[in-house]
């Protein structure tokens, strides 16, 4: 199926690692140009050149922290002037501190929500008005399945999340008649280095063996084994799509059902 994204301009945010990474690569793939944004200049690099050697497209690349707004603008407004425009923005910089509330400091939640809640905000809006001048376009979330099943170990993602779902709702009823068109996916654990910090603090938290913590997850979902970021990346690109034509404030869940058959975790 040709998903109509060639040529398309695309920013991912957390571009140079884990499911941000996997975005590139698979918008690549599509044809897409691609822009890629995170703290690390040789991430980045690194990134870029795994792109380029798969796909043959050099992405374009650009250093900045989603915690600050002038980073989030400049980075925005870059990728749209090295393209000459920009179509879809995917929100993937996140990184929520796990922990119990009696230890979680004031800088965790402040790293939580300032990077996972107010960075997409920050990038929607520096994003919205070069979609705008496009005719419409796309925003993906990618969120994390928390925002609905709260967690108390990971109580600042739970948070977060839920956050972001409503922004996601939210910009969808009023971008939508302007043909920006926007969406969240929301996986549950995926295999990154995120992934395993994670784990590290849930058997923290619960007392745990790193092995027996990241055994009970796993039996958490049906599936049986834990999402790639190739399969996230999967459902992003098809949501930033033009074949996605009629998704507007949709929240995915790829959880492998974990969701669904909350357990002993
Ligand atoms: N892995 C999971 O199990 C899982 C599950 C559900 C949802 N998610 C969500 O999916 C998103 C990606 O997660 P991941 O597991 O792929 O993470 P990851 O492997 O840790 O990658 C995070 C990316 O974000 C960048 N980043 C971190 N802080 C940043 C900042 N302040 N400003 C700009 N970029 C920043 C990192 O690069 P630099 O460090 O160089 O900046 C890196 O490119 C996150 O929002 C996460 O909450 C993950």
């Amino acid at each position: 199926m040709d998903l109509g994204l060639g040529g398309k301009v695309v920013l991912i945010t957390g571009g140079s690692k884990g499911i941000g990474l996997a975005c590139g690569m698979e918008f690549a793939r599509e044809g897409a140009r691609v822009a890629l944004c995170a703290r690390g200049a040789e991430g980045l690099r690194a990134a870029a050149d795994a792109i380029a050697g798969e796909t043959g497209h050099e992405p374009f690349v650009v250093t900045g922290d989603m915690m600050r707004w002038e980073d989030a603008r400049r980075c925005v407004d870059a990728a749209a002037a090295h393209y000459a425009g920009l179509d879809v923005l995917v929100n993937c910089a996140g990184a929520s501190p796990g922990g119990l509330l009696e230890n979680l400091t004031e800088d965790d939640w402040k790293l939580s929500l300032g990077l996972k809640f107010m960075g997409y905000v920050r990038c929607c809006k520096a994003a919205i008005p070069h979609l705008r001048r496009r005719g419409g376009g796309r925003i993906v979330n990618v969120i994390g399945n928390d925002g609905v099943k709260p967690a108390y170990w990971e109580l600042t993602a739970s948070a977060a999340n839920a956050a972001d779902l409503a922004l996601t709702a939210a910009l969808a009823e009023q971008y939508g008649p302007e043909g920006i068109l926007v969406n969240a996916v929301n996986p549950g654990p995926v295999d990154t280095a995120r992934w395993e910090g994670l784990v590290r603090a849930y058997a923290r938290d619960k007392g745990l063996s790193r092995e027996e913590a990241s055994a009970r997850a796993i039996r958490s979902i049906p599936l049986g084994r834990i999402c790639t970021p190739q399969e996230v990346a999967s459902v992003v690109v098809f949501i930033a799509s033009p074949r996605a034509s009629f998704m507007n404030g949709a929240s995915i869940t790829l959880d492998g059902a974990q969701r669904k058959a909350l357990m002993d975790l």
